[in-house]
């Protein structure tokens, strides 16, 4: 895969993100949502490469744009899978708190797992604790071995948990076990991703999200030498029913982060709010400053790109 398209995908997630920063605290999450997700279409058609959307928003019958299986690009050229949230973190943007991201990871065909949109248990960590999860064992279990490979103990750990009623068990556990909690109201990839950031104060994310979102981190985590792991959550039957059709045989299968996200990935997310890896979108007389991130997991390289827009000299796409 040609390493520049990851410098051609960063101007994707950062139009996405000027659009939906205008939206920042106005209290209108569809607005913030739909601004991101055109903007991202839009662009997305102006680079040459034959894309699909695998991670999207929904399904064709609910999602207008930017759908599971759509065809994205002009058409001709490498043939990518997308796996793309334009916003992820639409409370967060819409109530003007932080993490609020637009990301997009790009892989080449059939690399992505095609994760139905259901919920998916996950544990996220950073690269000195790589290798030594396993979402199979018990809460209890990963903090102590993750203790024992940072070198520190369980009480200097600091665990991200998506603040839902349904972690109250997992919470229980955690305090049990001794060690720091904190709770966070959305933005799991983001929360994943700060686990390979020892500035972030964050050592690892449990609990369940969105599944897509957990393949997305996957991808990230990939580029960042972290580790993942996630097993799908199903509520109604017919979410059940769904990841059948979508191949998927092993309702109750673990997956490592290399069945999530398998062979060279790229990894693009510009910041829509302020955020603990990401500065959020800053308007100034006739511009913007932008906050992205460009990640690959063949060379490892983490790019941050600071981008200063003017919009009277911007092109139309
Ligand atoms: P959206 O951007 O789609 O609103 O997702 C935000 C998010 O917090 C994700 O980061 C997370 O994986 C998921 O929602 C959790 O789902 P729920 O809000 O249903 O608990």
């Amino acid at each position: 895969m040609d390493r520049n398209f990851a410098l051609e995908f960063v101007r994707v997630t950062e139009a996405a993100a000027l659009e939906s920063a205008r939206w920042m605290g106005r209290g209108d999450e569809k607005a913030a949502d739909h601004a991101a997700v055109e903007a991202m279409r839009k662009m997305l058609g102006s680079i040459s490469f034959d894309g699909t959307v695998v991670i999207g928003e929904g399904e064709r019958d609910e999602a207008p744009m930017l759908y599971i299986g759509e065809k994205v690009g002009k058409g001709h050229g490498h043939s990518l899978d997308l796996a793309l949230d334009p916003l992820e973190g639409t409370t967060i943007c819409a109530r003007g708190g932080n993490n609020s991201i637009s990301v997009i990871a790009i892989a080449e065909q059939g690399h992505f797992l095609h994760a139905p949109d259901c919920y998916m248990q996950k544990i996220a960590v950073g690269p000195e604790a790589k290798g030594v999860i396993d979402l199979a064992a018990s809460p209890t279990e990963n903090l102590n071995r993750i203790a024992s490979a940072k070198r520190c103990h369980v009480e200097d750990l600091t665990v991200v948990i998506l603040d839902r009623p349904r972690h109250a068990e997992l919470i229980a556990e955690v305090r049990q076990a001794g060690a720091r909690i904190y709770m966070i109201g959305d933005g799991d990839v983001s929360a994943a991703i700060a686990t390979c950031k020892p500035e972030s104060g964050v050592d690892v994310l449990m609990g369940t999200g969105g599944a897509p979102e957990g393949v997305i981190a996957a991808a990230a985590l990939r580029c960042t030498g972290g580790d993942f792991q996630g097993r799908l959550v199903f509520g109604k039957e017919e979410e059940k029913s769904r990841a059948r059709r979508m191949g998927i045989e092993d309702l109750d299968k673990v997956y490592r982060i290399d069945e999530l996200a398998r062979g060279n990935v790229m990894f693009c997310a510009t910041g829509v709010t302020q955020g603990a890896f990401l500065e959020g979108v800053r308007f100034f007389s006739g511009g913007a400053k932008t906050h992205s991130v460009v990640m690959r997991s063949e060379s490892g390289t983490v790019r941050y790109i600071e981008a200063e827009h003017h919009f009277d000299r911007k092109p139309r796409y």
